[in-house]
This record gives structure tokens, sequence and C-alpha cells, in this order.
């Protein structure tokens, strides 16, 4: 996908992240982008219109009766012209008025005028983020066909709280952008895909958990691959430290309890992708009180019990989708450990990787997998993780051709 001579209108707002702003604009521009910006009062307090005019080599919108301006484009001129508005950072009151269909500035009257795609990337405190006026709003913004990249998890730069708030990077608001200007045909469109993502965390007590390395990289690389193609695709997503992909509704979950329900939830579905690293077991029980330690007792004894098996359960459901796709990672006899969990979990596809493999697979960008499956085994080579998304989500849409919507 190529974006060059596309043109966007990018709205900054207010925050800290809005020096974001000015790297984004720079990667565009590197892809023949066309930018055009319009800053709200509160951006200027982070950026200057001067930086921002100089990277974007244009005018520098920021008022809406500016006589000069109104004359020359005029809001609703500035609002259509465009292929997409992107507003980068997001800001909680931005979001707010655009769900409220507010107009009082030009940022605002922009994004109500526009009859182009929005793409926003939230950018705030993490309290404000999870705050239920936030919530509501991006709600209601999804519905009404408003675009997402991020939020992801993070330090924030104004203070020592770490939450999900950080605005997503350059790049990913780039991936966004990419996948949104899409004009190629996709495959997958109608189809709804159910894909699990990251670790999950057993609760040992309320400040100790038991978990995994599993980054979510991989799976959240295929539900954006899944998107790209055109699928309405739901992602459940363990804890992760990266942001939620563009075009995806993502939900998270700590527990495999909780990805249990969530997936069975979304059931009916006409594929479902199981690339979570699921804990096998969890304590039986979670204390309410961290657990103290008592001189002379040494350590407490956990009784562990097994979780559901997500996959399973999925792969014998009589709500099950026409195509389920299980992981396996294992350290040996790849091929033979595959081939039986096909089997066992009622799985059309394993995508098999070996973990032991050098460089590491879990937290790393590139992987090494063999898909098994009743057919036989296909060898990939070793490729990144988006680009084994990519190949996955390809033969995802192959094989759903035949299966009539
Ligand atoms: N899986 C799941 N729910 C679980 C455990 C695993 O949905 N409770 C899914 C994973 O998402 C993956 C597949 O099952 O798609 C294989 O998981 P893996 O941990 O490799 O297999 P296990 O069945 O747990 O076997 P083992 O750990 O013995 O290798």
């Amino acid at each position: 996908m190529t974006l060059s001579g596309k043109r966007i209108l990018l709205i900054i707002g207010g925050g800290i992240a809005a020096y974001k702003a000015l790297d984004l604009i720079r990667r565009l521009r590197e892809r023949g982008v066309v930018v055009r910006a319009v800053m709200t009062a509160a951006a200027r307090e982070f950026v200057t219109t001067l930086s921002v005019g100089a990277l974007s080599a244009d005018h520098v919108f920021t008022d809406l009766f500016d006589r000069n301006d109104e004359h020359d484009v005029g809001h609703i001129r500035l609002s259509r012209e465009a292929d997409l508005v992107v507003v980068a950072p997001a800001t909680a009151d931005l979001m707010a008025k655009l769900a409220n269909g507010h107009a009082n500035d030009l940022a605002s009257t922009v994004l109500i005028a526009t009859d182009k795609p929005v793409l926003m990337a939230p950018a705030m405190n993490p309290k404000m983020w999870s705050h239920p006026a936030t919530r509501r709003n991006r709600a209601t913004l999804q519905k009404d066909g408003v675009a997402f990249v991020g939020p992801a998890k993070g330090e924030m730069a104004e203070s020592n709280e770490a939450g999900e708030g950080r605005m997503a990077e350059p790049l990913e608001i780039v991936a966004a952008i990419e996948a949104l200007l899409d004009s190629r045909p996709k495959p997958l469109a109608g189809r709804k895909i159910i894909v699990t993502s990251g670790p999950t965390h057993e609760p040992i007590d309320p400040v100790r958990y038991i978990a995994n390395r599993s980054s979510g990289k991989q799976g959240h690389a295929i539900a954006a691959a899944l998107a790209r193609l055109g699928a309405d695709v739901r992602l459940v997503s363990g804890p992760v430290g990266i942001a939620d992909p563009a075009g995806v509704t993502t939900l998270h979950v700590e527990t495999a309890n909780e990805m249990k329900d969530e997936v069975e939830k979304l059931l009916p579905a006409d594929a479902a992708v199981f690339a979570a690293a699921v804990a096998d077991w969890r304590s039986e029980t979670s204390a309410d009180e961290k657990i103290k330690k008592v001189a002379g007792e040494g350590p407490p004894a956990l009784q562990m019990i097994e979780n559901p098996d997500i996959l399973s359960g999925v792969g014998h459901h009589r709500k099950r989708p026409s195509l389920v796709v299980g992981f396996a990672a294992e350290t040996r006899d790849l091929v033979r450990n595959a081939e039986a969990k096909l089997a066992k979990k009622g799985a059309d596809f394993i995508v098999a990787n070996d973990v032991s493999h050098e460089g590491g697979v879990m937290g790393g960008d590139r992987n090494r997998v063999r898909i098994v499956s009743k057919a036989g085994v296909d060898e990939w080579p070793e490729m990144s993780k988006d680009e084994v998304a990519t190949r996955l989500a390809a033969l995802i849409a192959e094989r759903l051709k035949t299966v009539v919507v």
C-alpha cells in the first residue's frame, strides 16, 4: 500500500504528546503524503505553528474566525479536501466534543463537517482514559465509525504514573493510516473473526500473579492483518504493553477464565485464531490480602488447578466457527506435538513454533512457523511476525472463500 499523493488533514490536540505529531508529519511526508495541519489553542501551548508549518510545508490553520483563512480555504473545504482526517494527539476534550457534536473551534468544527474517515490517536493521563466519560465517548465515536489507534500502556511523560494512555508511536499511526486508506479488495469483508493474544495473569494475592513471557506481538499482528483484509476482528487480549491494533475491536482481560468468557460471548464467528499464551494453571485460591512472610513458617504452598482450555472449548463448541486456528509453542517434537494438539483441541490448523529457536520468539520480532493441518505440514521460512500475520490472514481468507456467509 503506498500513501504517496494522499492528503491528510492532521488535527493536533493539546497535550505533551503533541511533540510526536511533528515526527508523524515527517514520517508521512517521507511517504509522499500531503499534510495540512490544524492546531487547537491548547496544542499551541506545546508546539509552535512555526515548527508544524515548517515540517508540513503549508500554512497551519488555527482559528475558526480567521478572515483570511476562511476566505482562502474555509473550514468546510478544509475538512473535505483531505482523504483522511487524523487527530493526534486526540485529547479527552476533542473526543468529548466530537462524541457530543460540539463545534466551537476550528478543530471540532472540521471534525463535524467532514465527510471523510476520521482516525484518532488518543493521548491522556491513564485516569482520564479510564474515566467512564471518556470510555462512553470512545464507544460513541466507534459506533459513529471513528477509527482508533492506541493508546498504549507505559510511563506518562508528565508524571511517574504508568498505565494506558500513551499515544501510539508515529509509525503505528502511519500503519493505521495505511490500513484505513487501503482500497484493495477486502476478501474478509463481512466475516467476524475472534483472535486471542498475549499472556494471562493468574492472581495469587492482590499484588502477585503467575504470568509468562508472551508479548502479544504475533496475536496483535494477526488481528491487524485480518482487519486489513476487511474482517470484523474482535481481539481478546491479555495484559500486554503494546497498542491496540488499528481497525480492530479490542477487549482487555487479565485471567484465562475472563478470556474464555469473552471469547464465548463473541460466538458465533466465522473463524477464531488462538494466539494467546494462556496460563495452563492458576492458583486454586487468590488471597484477598497480601500474603505475608511469617517467621519460621517457610513459603506458602500454592495449590494449582488447571485453567479451562479456551481453544479446545471453541473447537468442540456447538457454535464452532468454520475455521479454528491454534498455536503450539514447543521446545521439542514440534510436528508430533502439533499434530496431537490438532486432534485433541478440534482445530483446523496449528501454527507451530519452536520456542527454543535462537533469538527467542517470545518478545522478539521474528518467527519461524510450520502450519500443521490434516493435509500435512507446511514449513514457512523465518520472517517477521508481521509477515507471518499477513500470510496467515491470506490463508484464512483462502479457506473461508468456500464457506458461504
Ligand atoms: N490454549 C487455550 N487455552 C488454554 C491453553 C492453551 O486456548 N488454557 C490455546 C493457545 O492459545 C494455543 C494452543 O491452545 O493456541 C496451544 O497452547 P499450548 O500452551 O502450546 O498447549 P497446551 O495444550 O497447553 O500443551 P502443553 O503446554 O502441554 O504444550
